[in-house]
């Protein structure tokens, strides 16, 4: 027997409903081939409430006040891909250009404080954390801030667990039994690193004002997610967050660009960061 093709599963009206509900919940805009993104991400929350189809489920949300399945179909929709010192370019210019610099204006405070602000399950904050350590700074004051919009990663970030296959992905085997203790089949971030990073939920949409005054900023691979607009608005909160001379680093594959009256464009072998003025 033929199957019916993924996109009749769902009305075009309950479609558009679900692109409008993860909108304006999350500020992600999902395009309107999305048919089985919305299927593998959101059948198992339909089917575990004992409903069989996502037009149910669109019923079901729609007629709903309380948050919680409001909130669980939008957090099923944000992509949580991350890995140790990914697009690890960025991290050798942290450690070669912009540290150096920065260690010599504040050997006399020695207080250091970073924003991983999309940071999923941490690996990102992390990865800051073990550079720190590196390069010597065990006796600074360190603030690494991880925040994310969904509150199931956020919760595993502050575990400091990982996983054998997470803790394969990025992280040399040197660096691994430096920083990591094993326990069974987990890897627990040592507490020394641990104490210096925390993690909170936070949309990037709300206001900025409280947040930081921070060196550095790594703001990658969320913002394709969003609309221009909530792109620039974002970009704005955050220069609002950097002392002045203050780095962010965007993911490559981010095509926004920071207004030039709030960022000096940098680059080093080819790779983009931005200064804030
Ligand atoms: C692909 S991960 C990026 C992780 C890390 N920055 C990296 O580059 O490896 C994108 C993260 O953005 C989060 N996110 C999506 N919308 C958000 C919003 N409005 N505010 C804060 N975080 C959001 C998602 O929950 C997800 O964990």
């Amino acid at each position: 027997m033929a199957t019916a093709p993924s996109s009749t599963l769902i009305q075009p009206d309950n479609y558009r409903f679900l692109q409008e509900h993860i909108r304006i919940h999350s500020g992600i805009v999902i395009d309107a081939d999305k048919h089985y993104l919305f299927e593998a991400r959101l059948l198992p929350i339909a089917r575990e409430q004992g409903m069989s189809t996502l037009d149910d489920l669109c019923t079901q949300l729609r007629r709903l006040s309380e948050a919680s399945l409001r909130y669980r179909v939008v957090e099923a929709m944000t992509t949580n891909e991350t890995f140790f010192f990914r697009e690890s370019a960025h991290f050798d210019i942290l450690r070669h250009q912009i540290l150096p610099p920065l260690i010599r204006a504040r050997k006399t405070t020695k207080r250091l404080s970073f924003w991983s602000a999309a940071s999923s399950t941490g690996q990102e904050a992390c990865s800051i954390a073990i550079l720190l350590a590196e390069m010597g700074l065990d006796d600074w004051s360190i603030s690494i801030t991880g925040t994310d919009l969904a509150s199931k990663v956020v919760e595993r970030a502050r575990t400091g667990q990982y996983s054998q296959l997470e803790v394969n992905r990025g992280l040399s085997a040197s660096l691994l039994v430096k920083y990591f203790d094993r326990q069974g089949s987990t890897w627990n971030l040592k507490a020394h690193l641990k104490r210096r990073t925390h993690f909170e939920q936070f949309d990037l949409r709300s206001s900025m004002r409280g947040l930081g005054p921070f060196d550095v900023v790594f703001c990658r691979n969320v913002l394709i997610y969003f609309d221009a607009e909530t792109k620039s608005k974002i970009i704005e909160g955050i220069h609002g967050t950097l002392f002045k001379g203050g780095h962010l680093f965007l993911g490559a594959s981010e095509v926004s660009f920071p207004p030039a009256s709030k960022f000096w464009r940098r680059s080093h072998n080819d790779i983009v960061y931005y200064e804030a003025r």
